[in-house]
Parts: structure tokens; C-alpha cells; sequence
């Protein structure tokens, strides 16, 4: 039905994944990290299907490589995340948890979805701005090594 009156009258059309063009300040911050942010908002909201312990079978249709139970996983596709899940200037994301979730990483979808509140969607738009910017050393393979 959203599709047919997004056809008809061009209304109501289904968003899709869009940069939200947030910026990290010019110096950064660094009020937003991977310890004190990042790693418990994945934990929370998308390693339940996003995470590398999970076999093709157990991710609920998640694609492989956007695992995000390392901040390696999260660089390798910042701008995917972003897309998804971000609130910015440019546009506000909300295609990612998805509304059903399974209880138990890797299970069946058997409950609803923790949502990100619009407070965490815009601080992870920036966390991930600022955080595709700062150095790392993954040489411990992809733990927060800065
Ligand atoms: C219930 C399982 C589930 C959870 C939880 C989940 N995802 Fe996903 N994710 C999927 C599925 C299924 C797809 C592929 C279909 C699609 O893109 O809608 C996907 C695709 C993606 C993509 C790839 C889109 C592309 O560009 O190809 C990104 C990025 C992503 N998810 C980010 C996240 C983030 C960030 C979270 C946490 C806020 C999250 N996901 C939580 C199931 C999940």
C-alpha cells in the first residue's frame, strides 16, 4: 500500500538510507569514544545479527563483513552505519535495528527490537565521524587499540 500511494501521488514514499552529512569538529571533541559509547551501542542494538562469532545461519539475513563486535567492524563500513542508523543535518536514519530481534544473539526473532533513542542516533553519527578520523593500531585485531 506504501508503495501504491508512493507511486500514485509520489507521497509517502519509503526513505531511503541516506548520509546525515555530520561533521567532527575541527579539534575533535573526543567526547564520544569507542569505550565510552561505540562498543556498548553495538552491544545493545545490532551484535544480536551484526556480530563475527555468528555463522551465515545465524544472523537473521545480516551480510557478512558488517560485524560490529569489534571497532575494526565498525571502520570497515562507517558509512553503511551512518546510512542506517545516524540522525544528522542531512537526513535521520532509521532502517537499522530493523523492528523485530532474537533474545539471544544469533536466535530466532522472537521479541521486538531495543530502538536507539534520536539522542543516540545523532551522538553515533558523530562518534562515527569522529572516530573514522583518530588512529588506530589494530594490531590486537580490532579491540580499541588507539
Ligand atoms: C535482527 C537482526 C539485525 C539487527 C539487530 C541489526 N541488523 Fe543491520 N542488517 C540486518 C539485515 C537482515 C540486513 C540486510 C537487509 C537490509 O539491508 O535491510 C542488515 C543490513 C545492515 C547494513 C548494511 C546495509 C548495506 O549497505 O548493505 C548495515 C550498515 C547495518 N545493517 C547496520 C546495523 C546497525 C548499525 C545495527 C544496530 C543499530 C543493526 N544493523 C542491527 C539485520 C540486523
Amino acid at each position: 500500500m506504501r508503495w501504491i500511494l508512493c507511486i500514485v501521488l509520489l507521497a509517502g514514499c519509503p526513505a531511503s538510507p541516506t548520509p546525515t552529512g555530520t561533521v567532527c569538529p575541527d579539534p575533535d571533541p573526543n567526547t564520544l569514544t569507542y569505550d565510552n559509547f561505540g562498543k556498548s551501542f553495538m552491544t545493545r542494538y545490532c551484535t544480536w545479527c551484526h556480530d563475527s562469532h555468528l555463522l551465515h545461519s545465524q544472523r537473521n539475513g545480516a551480510p557478512i563483513y558488517h560485524d560490529f563486535d569489534t571497532l575494526l567492524g565498525v571502520l570497515e563500513v562507517p558509512d553503511h552505519i551512518d546510512q542506517e542508523t545516524g540522525i544528522g543535518p542531512k537526513a535521520s536514519n532509521y532502517f537499522m535495528p530493523g523492528s523485530r530481534c532474537p533474545s539471544v544473539a544469533g536466535g530466532p526473532l522472537d521479541k521486538d527490537c531495543n530502538q536507539p533513542t534520536d539522542q543516540e542516533r545523532r551522538d553515533l553519527a558523530l562518534w562515527i565521524a569522529c572516530e573514522r578520523k583518530r588512529p588506530h593500531n589494530f594490531s590486537d585485531g580490532g579491540v580499541d587499540a588507539p
